[in-house]
């Protein structure tokens, strides 16, 4: 096939893809708006995307157009149609530039013909879907969306068959069955709980227990990604945080943090037995089985050894992390886009959700 083919993973934290051109693009999922019109001049831009976005912060007014689930996992039919229906909708919006500047960013020529493959949550409804599939179509006519996990397990090809891959985001952890062949719905699931809700309770409960700290979003994700950990040893956690009288001072956030990081595995292990339970294959067992843990929330220190001993799977299943977390879901797209025949498109089309668009 002649065509140049993208694959996407349109994550809450990362938008990642890659492309047959050997182009590979990482961008922050966010996208800054100029706040006033100095800001805009002094900015030279109206709209800002990747790591300008930190560098003009504070004359910014930030979106992050998939964060709290919202785009492309649970919009409902009205919301759906007043996103569609009302002209400046700032997530459609920031969704839109971080998509046409993740393209272009890839270096595909102009006069190529594109064909895309995205991954969306598995539990994505049909009104999310569509806007995604509306949001790629603006940029190219060839597109299909599947689950992350999906995209995750094709692109490991055989060392994936008969897994379940759970794919830990900032906004959701996917879950899905992957035997080679196409999910059914009972094969894959969403909880829609991720990195960013342990972010936010984690600092709930910093803030509850030191009223004097302060502590920002970002403070508290680096916070988890450097000291979370479920393992066996818990990781003294000691943190200098700046306190409201302007000043700074060290805080004992040991078992605050191994708190909330064991709260989050209790959800992906109780998601994992509710998947495994709902998996209709009558060749599905457990014994022999792989788990293959994907995304960013894998970095979890301990999390594999801590779903093997929830389960009491022990021996019988082996957890283990994927080599590239980061990647992973764009290079399974990218290979999708790239090796399905005519047929295979046409197969995955029938899986475009058609919805009304009329105003309610
Ligand atoms: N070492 C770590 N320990 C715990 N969490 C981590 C670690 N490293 C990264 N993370 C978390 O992984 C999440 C980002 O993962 P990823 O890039 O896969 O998300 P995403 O694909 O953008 O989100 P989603 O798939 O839910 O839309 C963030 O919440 C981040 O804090
Ligand atoms: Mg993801």
């Amino acid at each position: 096939m002649d065509a140049s083919c993208i694959g996407i993973d349109l994550g809450t934290m990362f938008t990642t893809a890659a492309a047959s051109n050997g182009g590979r693009s990482c961008i922050r999922s966010e996208v800054g708006f100029a706040r006033d019109a100095i800001a805009k001049h002094l900015i030279g831009e109206d709209i800002v995307i990747g790591e300008l976005v930190n560098k003009h912060r504070q004359a910014l007014s930030v979106v992050r157009p998939f964060e709290q689930n919202s785009l492309k996992l649970a919009i409902t039919e009205d919301q759906f149609r007043s996103i569609v229906n009302t002209e400046h909708q700032p997530s459609l919006t920031a969704a839109s530039a971080l998509v046409s500047h993740t393209v272009q960013s890839l270096g595909i020529p102009s006069e190529s013909e594109m064909r895309c493959v995205v991954g969306i949550p598995a539990g994505a409804s049909i009104y999310s879907q569509r806007l995604v599939i509306d949001l790629i179509e603006a940029v190219t006519p060839y597109v299909a969306v599947v689950s992350e996990p999906f995209a995750v397990g094709f692109g490991l090809g055989s060392e994936a068959n008969s897994s379940i891959i759970i794919d830990i985001g900032a906004g959701t952890v996917d879950y899905c069955y992957y035997y080679g062949a196409f999910p059914s719905e009972q094969d894959q699931a969403t909880l829609g709980y991720g990195g960013d809700h342990v972010d936010e309770e984690l600092r709930r409960v910093i803030l509850e227990t030191y009223p004097d700290a302060k502590v920002s979003e970002t403070a508290v994700r680096g916070i988890k990604e450097r000291y979370g950990s479920v393992g066996e040893t818990m990781k003294k956690t000691i943190v200098e945080l700046p306190t409201r009288d302007g000043r700074s001072n060290k805080f004992d956030l040991t078992e605050l943090v191994r708190e909330t990081c064991v709260g989050f595995a209790n959800k992906i292990t109780n998601g994992l037995a509710k998947h495994i339970s709902s998996i209709d294959n009558d060749d599905f067992f457990i014994d022999g089985a792989k788990i293959l843990l994907a995304g960013g929330g894998s970095q979890l220190h301990g999390l594999d050894e801590y779903i093997q001993q929830a389960l009491s799977i022990g021996e019988r299943c082996e957890v283990s992390r994927i080599h590239d977390c980061k990647f992973a879901g764009a290079m399974g797209a990218l290979e999708l886009a790239r090796s399905l025949p005519e047929d295979g498109w046409q197969f995955l089309s029938n899986f475009k959700p058609e919805v009304g668009r009329d105003a309610a």
